[in-house]
Order: C-alpha cells, then structure tokens, then sequence
C-alpha cells in the first residue's frame, strides 16, 4: 500500500535551527502512531526528538544511538535505556536478541542502515511493530543531479522492498520543500545542516557551479512514512 501525499512546504525564516525537517518528520511520526505502545525501542534517537513527544504513558524506552554525544543529549529516566550502538553492528543484534517491544519507533535514521532487509527482519523478531519515517534518495535531488554524486542513502523502492520482505505494510510518501530567503542562507542551511544530506565535500569550483546553477529558492526532502501491520 503506498500512498504519495501533497508537497508540504515550509519557510526556513519561521525557525531559529537546522533540523526542523526532522523535528516536524518525528513530531508527525508520533501523532500519526494509532496505539500506545507501553514497551518501546528507538533507533538513532539523536537528542529525543521522538521521545520528547510522546505524551503518553510508557512502562520502558529503550534509545538507540551509535553517537555517544546524541546518547548524552537524551532524556534519561528510570524507565529510560540509553544505548549506543550501531544499529547494523553484531554487538547491537546480540545484545537486544531477548527483548521484547510493542513497538520500534525511528525517525530520519534508518535510511543510513547498510543491511536494512536483516534491520527489518531482526526488529520484527523483538518487537511487534515497527513505525518508522526515512529519508530517501531524493533528498536534495536537485543537487545531487548538479554536482553528479550519487546519494549514499537508500532509495525509496530499496526501503520499501526492505520493509515488504518482511510485513504488510502502509507507506506514505510526502515530499517537503523548505524555502530561503536567497541563495546564501539556503547554502548556509546545508553545510550547518549535520550529515548534509550525505552531500560529499565539493571543490571551490564545483561550489560556484552549484552556488550558479541550483535553480530554486527552497531545498528538497523525500520522505517515506512506514508502518508495519502484519508480519509476513
Ligand atoms: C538525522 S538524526 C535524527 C535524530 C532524531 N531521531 C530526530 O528525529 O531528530 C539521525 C540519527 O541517527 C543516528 N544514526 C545514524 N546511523 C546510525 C547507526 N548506524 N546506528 C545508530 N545510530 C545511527 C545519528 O547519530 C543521528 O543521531
């Protein structure tokens, strides 16, 4: 079931950070969750962005993060685990092999996973379901067909040939479009921007060209909404 929803857009001037793509991704990860899982496990929790709003109660919450300066940002708690772990390592496979979770929760850290079919089967065999929002390789398209790199993170149809394998499931595509003021802000916006979108360093002259020939006011992200329904 796939599902390609409206462009959603966004003005950059409204907010002070450089994630308010994934702030707005997690936010709506979590409003859009149909139950209330009591056990959960996240994976690449960053700061909390998922868990910060989650506004119910939960018996346990267990954070995965394979950034220990993240990991240090969580919120912590007496039913909160922080983790850092490589959600791709053995080390991470083994240590989590008998838990047991109502629910994986991720949110624009999976589309980084270099064996996501194995992610996927694994979480399926400790938890019951899995919500998750990843970017995809469409993200910042426009560079990438201008400076000729290939995305390093997975497509759509790799992510949903993943999922597929392994569930029935409900996808939802939504492409966001995060405008500037001019041309250096929106430049500015990627370099501060962390991972910048796997966009590889570019030489003084491949920036000019770039800087000249990006044709829009705004920056593209793809989206992919998954959720899991039933195990196959
Ligand atoms: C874009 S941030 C998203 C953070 C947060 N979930 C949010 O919604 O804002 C991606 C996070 O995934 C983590 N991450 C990326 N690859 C990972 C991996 N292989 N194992 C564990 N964490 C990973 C990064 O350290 C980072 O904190």
């Amino acid at each position: 079931m796939i599902k390609v929803k409206e462009e959603f857009s966004t003005h950059s001037k409204e907010y002070g950070n450089h994630n308010i793509i994934q702030q707005i991704i997690a936010k709506a990860l979590v409003r859009e969750m149909m139950a209330t899982p009591k056990r959960i496990l996240e994976l690449g929790c960053g700061s909390g962005q998922i868990y910060n709003n989650i506004n119910f109660p939960i018996e346990y919450y267990k954070a995965v993060d394979f950034s220990q300066a993240m990991c240090d940002l969580h919120p912590n708690g007496e039913n909160i685990d922080v983790c850092c772990f490589d959600f791709d390592s053995d080390e991470f496979f083994e240590s989590l092999q008998n838990d047991s979770y109502d629910m994986v929760l991720s949110s624009s850290a999976m589309q980084w996973s270099k064996d996501l079919l194995k992610l996927v089967s694994f979480l399926l065999s400790i938890s019951k379901e899995i919500n998750a929002t990843l970017f995809t390789s469409n993200t910042f398209k426009s560079i990438f067909e201008i400076t000729k790199q290939k995305s390093p993170i997975l497509t759509k149809e790799d992510i949903i040939s993943a999922f597929e394998k392994n569930a029935k499931c409900k996808f939802e595509i939504y492409d966001y479009k995060l405008e500037f003021e001019n041309k250096k802000q929106l430049f500015d916006y990627i370099k501060k921007s962390g991972v910048r979108g796997g966009l590889a360093p570019l030489s003084f002259k491949e920036s000019k060209k770039l800087y000249l020939e990006y044709p829009y006011n705004y920056l593209e992200f793809e989206v992919i909404f998954v959720k899991t329904i039933s195990k196959s």
